[in-house]
């Protein structure tokens, strides 16, 4: 089935977009994508935990999954459309050791026929969209030609690529550095548009406004925005109305706070830790007068045992709101 939702999306970060940091995206844009973190198929069918909660206000959601076993791949994609994903994605991206020890993530990229295996038994198991997140190569392999080669391969199962437009080198750089040393090389991706314009193609990496947003969708179809969504959610906010002609108020900060609120109650009663939510919204207030004390007074308060939400009532106290 074709991808619709990429124009737009939040990029799967591992420990960061779990399932606190997606409902307080949503908060911020009801149109945006949002991935989940990684999850590999050994979690989901063998793992003691429930590694596919998510509460449906996360929709539209994408489950991003780990893995290079076609079959176990199949039945964790089942299992997530039965349990509401709206999309399955598969990490072809990561170059972290532990990743290609358990042969997934960015190594993929040099065995093109097992992922298009894994994509085959994904769409043979599910109606709903399966895609791949990528970069444009791996080490030495990292002409033009690899990329379309690993392309066309997989495309007769796929129509929809995310491309984290910078290669990965496997071994001598840790994943942080992989996220910055490699250039990035947006042009190859608007190539990979050109010569295939039947694929819906959504580039990735180092992309922080909405002016850079917009110069993407000139040249692809969709944008993918990982560290900056974290680090300034704020810019979220926008996105509903910037790229999708939403004509709906532009949510602001302290109103996204109080949105949050039910759900805090919610989560504290259900034994969550006030600062496994509150984690995630820190960035929030960046560049408004109050923001540093709303970050320090958060971050030295909401750990606390029986933290609730007087913490974040006194940290919003803080910020002054734009006319003061
Ligand atoms: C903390 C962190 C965790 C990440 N975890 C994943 C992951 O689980 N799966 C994945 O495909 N990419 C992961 N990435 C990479 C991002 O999805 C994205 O490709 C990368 O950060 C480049 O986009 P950006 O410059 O907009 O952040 C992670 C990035 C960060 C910062």
């Amino acid at each position: 089935m074709k991808s619709t939702l990429n124009r737009f999306s939040v990029a799967p970060m591992l420990d960061w977009t779990d399932k606190h940091c997606r409902y307080f995206h949503r908060i911020l844009s009801k149109q945006a994508l949002l991935y989940t973190e990684m999850v590999t198929t050994g979690a989901i069918l063998f793992g003691k935990g429930d590694y596919l909660a998510f509460n449906e206000k996360e929709q539209p959601i994408c489950l991003q999954l780990g893995g290079s076993d076609p079959q176990a791949l199949a039945k964790s994609a089942k299992l997530a459309q039965e349990r509401g994903y709206n999309e399955i994605n598969l990490n072809v991206g990561c170059p972290s050791d532990r990743v290609q020890h358990g042969l997934f993530g960015a190594c993929l990229m040099a065995k093109a026929a097992l992922v298009a295996d894994c994509i085959h038994a994904m769409q043979d198991a599910v109606t709903i969209p399966v895609t791949v997140k990528t970069r444009i190569g791996i080490d030495d392999q990292d002409s033009y030609a690899f990329l379309c080669h690993f392309i066309e391969t997989i495309m007769p199962y796929t129509d929809t690529f995310i491309i984290h437009a910078r290669k990965a080198w496997l071994s001598g750089l840790s994943p942080k550095e992989n996220r910055d040393v490699p250039p990035l090389d947006y042009e190859r991706v608007y190539q990979l548009k050109r010569d295939y314009p039947q694929l819906t193609i959504a580039i990735n990496g180092g992309i922080k406004n909405f002016a850079e947003i917009k110069q993407h969708l000139a040249h692809v179809d969709g944008v993918m925005v990982g560290r900056e969504a974290y680090q300034n959610p704020i810019l979220l906010s926008q996105v509903d109305q910037q790229l999708f002609g939403s004509q709906t108020p532009i949510v602001d900060a302290v109103s996204a706070i109080l949105q949050l609120y039910p759900y805090i109650e919610e989560q504290l009663t259900q034994g969550a830790q006030l600062n496994h939510i509150m984690r995630h919204t820190l960035g929030l207030f960046n560049g408004r007068k109050g923001a540093k004390q709303w970050r320090r007074y958060l971050s030295e308060n909401a750990h606390k045992k029986n933290a609730g939400i007087e913490v974040v009532e006194k940290a919003l106290s803080f910020i002054e709101s734009p006319t003061d």
